[in-house]
């Protein structure tokens, strides 16, 4: 669910022509003379026309930083299966009456699921955590189902995916609704207990926390439009609710930031930003009516983290909430549209809300309104905080807006970055078409469409264009050899491997590590050998690092094919004891133009040879005589497509520059570069490093 209509007033037929006398479409900023309620802002309703905007930035790469995180979120009863909790126990009674049951089975599929998100390209995962399964009577602990979710994370890194875990999203154990849930302040000290257990278990490998799911939507669809369970239609309850989830976020915020890897995590809030519009402009009735749905849906909320005063919806005073002020590393926009209000106001869902003329209705009636993602992003402005973006999708049945939603959505927030906001993040809702509350299976936001009979996942075209763009964004995993005996550095490689030998204060993995997240890289795959058990221990916060270690000595290129089943289809690969801090960008262009199965970088200052290329390509590769005829030297970083690997890797010991170079003369691609490359395979270069780090802006 993502849009609200509050019984203020008798429905509106559906047929009303949309008076549009002061609002003309693909007019920007439409500056209105009414300031919203925070005062700060002037109230508008942008719409732009957009068969005239061009997405190449999208296209190409260059729309987003390089550390974006691009993610795809999910909601555990929306997709396990199997769950006894507030909702299965209230589906008969829903408006569509369907059963969430089998869900996509996720509980059951996970290693499948794992591999969608994995082949969509993207480097984060939203999910959230059953309370009803891991505490399903009052006093329980289900070691097991805690540990299904340990396992989920744990498989998420493996492959690259940094998980983002959401503590509460609309569902809870029945025993705790039998309590009285929400309602009542004394019960809240349950869901924060099991919210500590879980941060105890995860918050070392899981670095982003929600607390709450959009807690005024919690609260007026079930405690206001009746149509989530409990199912009530009291304006008295809805108050105590909102109180108390405001003091749970309250409270779990800063109960968890005082614990063990607490400083170390993000936490915070997800708010669903509905905007509310005049649906005539000239009318002040319209007016108000969008303003005080705006205050009780949007504002108030938003206030209470920033002052820590909150005035639930209809309430007549503000409380202060304890720890409720600054209570979020980050804030979550959940983002699907606006409402045009008028007095007259549905308030049945089975009613279309009204939109304006150009604008396109998606399956759940609402419009399509890009460009309120924006306006989304002014709203929580104010707090200060990094914005990510929790949730953005569309139920869309037959996938035929979903792709230019994406686009439009997408093309939103890279101008708002362009502009200075601080958003870090898109989460797409959904990975997979799942069970939509209310509205139980018809409503589908799956970037993967479910037959729920067979529980079959496929691709659609809109996730093939969210994967194409988050592809062009990314940087791909790096793969780093650090398996090598180093025995030139002497005594000290007989007692640590040679990439943690420490320079100027930390393993030189570190600094490459350092060099390569800086780059957008949030995946690394060290491949080790000798001494490999002595990098158990070694993490860098921020990336997922896996290791794999080869049993025997296999050279550059048998370490490869050891690790093939680890590789993304494109990698970029690095010495582990070389500090090479070039550019990402510029050498994964010239590989995308050269169209080639591998490029390598090279420089031509150095004092030997070992390459000549020639108008961007390899003509040959030697490393051990000094001809006239070469004209480069590989410094070290160069970008691989897998199949090169699969083409021509082997079983046994074998190097990967001796067999792959020469294999590939004539058509590997050459990226000239001049950074100088900092290798530390003689003591003498070792201390060059050591002066070059401490003397460095790097
Ligand atoms: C949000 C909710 C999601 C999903 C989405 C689509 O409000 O958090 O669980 O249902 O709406 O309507």
């Amino acid at each position: 669910m993502s849009w609200v209509q509050l019984p203020l007033s008798a429905p509106l037929n559906s047929t009303t022509k949309s008076d549009d006398c002061t609002l003309k479409a693909h007019r920007s900023w439409d500056k209105a003379l009414l300031s919203p309620p925070d005062g700060q802002t002037m109230w508008t309703e942008e719409h732009r026309d957009w068969t005239k905007v061009k997405y190449d930035s999208l296209e190409d790469g260059t729309a987003f930083p390089k550390q974006f995180m691009w993610g795809v979120a999910t909601a555990s009863h929306q997709i396990e299966g199997g769950n006894t909790n507030n909702w299965s126990a209230f589906e008969p009674r829903s408006k569509s009456k369907q059963l969430s049951g089998e869900a996509c089975d996720h509980w059951n599929r996970r290693t499948e699921d794992i591999g969608l998100i994995t082949d969509l390209g993207v480097s984060h995962y939203r999910f959230s955590i059953e309370w009803s399964r891991i505490v399903p009577q009052e006093g329980e602990w289900n070691e097991q189902a805690a540990q299904w979710y340990s396992d989920l994370v744990d498989e998420l890194l493996a492959n690259g995916i940094q998980p983002m875990a959401t503590l509460h999203h609309f569902t809870q154990p029945i025993w705790w609704e039998e309590k009285g849930g929400f309602e009542r302040e004394e019960n809240l000290h349950h869901w924060i207990d099991f919210s500590k257990r879980m941060f105890a278990l995860l918050s070392d490998r899981v670095r982003w926390w929600c607390t709450i799911n959009e807690p005024a939507v919690f609260t007026t669809m079930g405690y206001v439009l009746g149509e989530f369970p409990p199912g009530v239609r009291s304006f008295k309850r809805a108050k105590a609710v909102a109180m108390n989830m405001m003091r749970a976020h309250a409270t779990c915020y800063q109960t968890l930031k005082g614990m063990e890897n607490g400083g170390l995590c993000e936490i915070g809030l997800v708010k669903n930003i509905n905007l509310f519009d005049p649906y005539r402009r000239w009318n002040p009735l319209h007016w108000l009516q969008a303003r005080v749905l705006d205050g009780m849906f949007n504002r108030c909320w938003i206030n209470g983290v920033r002052t820590g005063r909150f005035k639930p919806p209809s309430a007549l005073r503000a409380k202060r909430v304890p720890g409720l002020k600054n209570s979020s590393d980050f804030i979550g926009v959940n983002y699907y549209t606006h409402l045009l209000a008028t007095p007259f106001m549905p308030t049945k869902v089975e009613i279309d809300p009204l939109i304006r003329p150009w604008e396109q209705r998606t399956d759940f009636r609402y419009p399509m309104y890009a460009e309120g993602l924006r306006r989304a992003f002014e709203m929580v402005k104010g707090l200060g905080l990094p914005i990510i973006v929790t949730e953005n999708g569309v139920a869309d049945d037959d996938d035929d807006m979903r792709p230019e939603h994406i686009r439009r959505h997408l093309q939103i927030t890279a101008e708002a970055i362009a502009d200075g906001l601080d958003v870090r993040g898109f989460y797409h809702w959904s990975l997979m078409d799942n069970f939509e509350w209310a509205e139980g299976y018809d409503q589908r936001f799956g970037l993967y469409h479910v037959d729920f009979e067979t529980k079959q996942r496929t691709l659609k075209e809109s996730g093939a264009t969210y994967a194409s763009i988050v592809k062009s964004h990314r940087t791909p995993q790096v793969v780093i050899m650090a398996g090598g005996l180093g025995t030139r550095l002497g005594e000290v490689t007989e007692r640590i491997p040679k990439s943690l030998v420490e320079v100027n204060g930390k393993p030189i993995l570190s600094h490459i590590l350092d060099w390569a997240q800086r780059q957008g890289c949030l995946n690394a795959l060290v491949l080790t050998g000798h001494l490999g058990e002595q990098f158990d221990e070694f993490t860098h916060p921020g990336m997922v690092v896996n290791f794999h270690q080869e049993p025997t000595p296999l050279g550059t290129g048998g370490a490869l094919w050891n690790a093939r089943s680890l590789l993304e289809d494109r990698f970029i690969l690095l010495w582990g004891d070389d500090l090479h801090p070039i550019d990402y960008h510029s050498l994964l262009k010239t590989h995308e133009k050269a169209g080639a199965p591998l490029t390598m970088t090279a420089t031509t200052k150095h004092e030997q040879m070992n390459l000549k290329h020639a108008e961007g390509r390899l003509e040959a590769y030697n490393k051990t005589t000094q001809t006239s005829d070469l004209n480069g030297y590989e410094s070290g970083t160069s970008v691989v497509e897998k199949s090169v690997v699969l083409e021509h890797g082997k079983e046994g010991v074998w190097s990967w520059e001796e067999t792959v170079y020469p294999a590939l003369s004539g058509k590997a691609a050459v990226h000239l570069d001049q950074t100088a490359f900092w290798d530390m395979g003689t003591p003498e270069r070792l201390a060059l490093l050591e002066t070059f780090l401490k003397e460095s802006t790097l």
